[in-house]
């Protein structure tokens, strides 16, 4: 976002994540400048180029409370709240299926993980494979439930002295119920235990109840905070006509 014809007035960064979904993944302006005239000047690009990539909407998650005013007041809807979980760590058994191995990822599995990520989180959740390769890279553990041979669920977590973060837990559909995700979670936890970890976190959506109550059941308790995920759906609003890459604000 530019003012004039040089000055920097702010960013506003898009993933895609899913070809269905344009999610804006960061956004500022400098300060002393009105954020609702710039990123409202900046959506209808947004929206136009959205529309031109066939996506049926915009995504944000809210965390910050001056882009969620302002993207509410440009038609955004909050369709979901994703909440945190916390858990003071202690000494815990392993739990759940024991027909399933679990173990660390390798690089050719992160197409099969990939595969039950499309199948079990709504497109705006999606972890496309090069963001997996980035977990791979980073996370302290990384691991994946294989039924013979067959992978099953996965999870992922990453800790930094003794906070740890579950990113990801998730098991193929046709494997949920049976205790393959309490195996995953207790094994991950038993991990962040050993590595000294002392409280864990984690998001989840507030409408996901399988989810819920299995952390729930592991002591893990809501922290009260609710993000709303942000979004407006493409198709519904009336079509943006300004396709210009650039507009200007005297
Ligand atoms: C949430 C999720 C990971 C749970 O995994 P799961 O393998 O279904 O979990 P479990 O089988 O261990 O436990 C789920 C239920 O099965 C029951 N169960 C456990 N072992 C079982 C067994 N051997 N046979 C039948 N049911 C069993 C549990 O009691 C539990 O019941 P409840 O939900 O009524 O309380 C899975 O549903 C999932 O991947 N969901 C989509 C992605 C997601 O939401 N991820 C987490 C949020 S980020």
């Amino acid at each position: 976002m530019v003012e004039g014809r040089h000055e920097i007035a702010g960013v506003l960064a898009v993933l895609r994540r899913h070809p269905q979904v344009i999610s804006i993944v960061g956004a500022a302006v400098r300060n002393g400048i009105p954020a609702s005239l710039y990123v409202g000047k900046a959506l209808p690009l947004l929206e136009a180029y959205g529309r031109r990539q066939r996506a049926c909407g915009l995504a944000c998650l809210g965390s910050a409370a001056w882009l969620s005013e302002t993207l509410s007041a440009q038609g955004f809807l909050a369709c979901e709240h994703i909440i945190t979980y916390g858990w003071h760590a202690g000494p815990l058994p392993v739990t759940g299926n024991r027909a399933v191995t679990v173990e660390p990822v390798r690089h050719h599995e992160l197409e099969a993980i990939a595969a039950i990520d499309r199948q079990i989180f709504a497109p705006v959740w999606h972890k496309p494979q090069d963001e997996l390769e980035f977990a791979l890279g980073r996370a302290d553990y990384f691991v994946v439930a294989k039924y013979q041979e067959h992978i099953v669920g996965y999870c992922w977590s990453e800790w930094d002295g003794t906070r740890g973060h579950l990113t990801r837990l998730g098991v193929a559909e046709e494997w949920q119920g049976k205790g393959i995700g309490t195996r995953l979670l207790t094994e991950a936890l038993v991990a962040m235990v050993r590595a000294g970890v002392t409280w864990v976190t984690l998001n989840t959506q507030l409408s996901n109840e399988p989810a819920r109550r299995l952390y729930e059941r592991y002591g893990f308790r809501n922290l009260g905070q609710a993000v709303p995920l942000l979004w407006k759906d493409l198709e519904k609003t009336s079509p943006s006509l300004d396709t210009s890459a650039t507009f200007e604000v005297t």
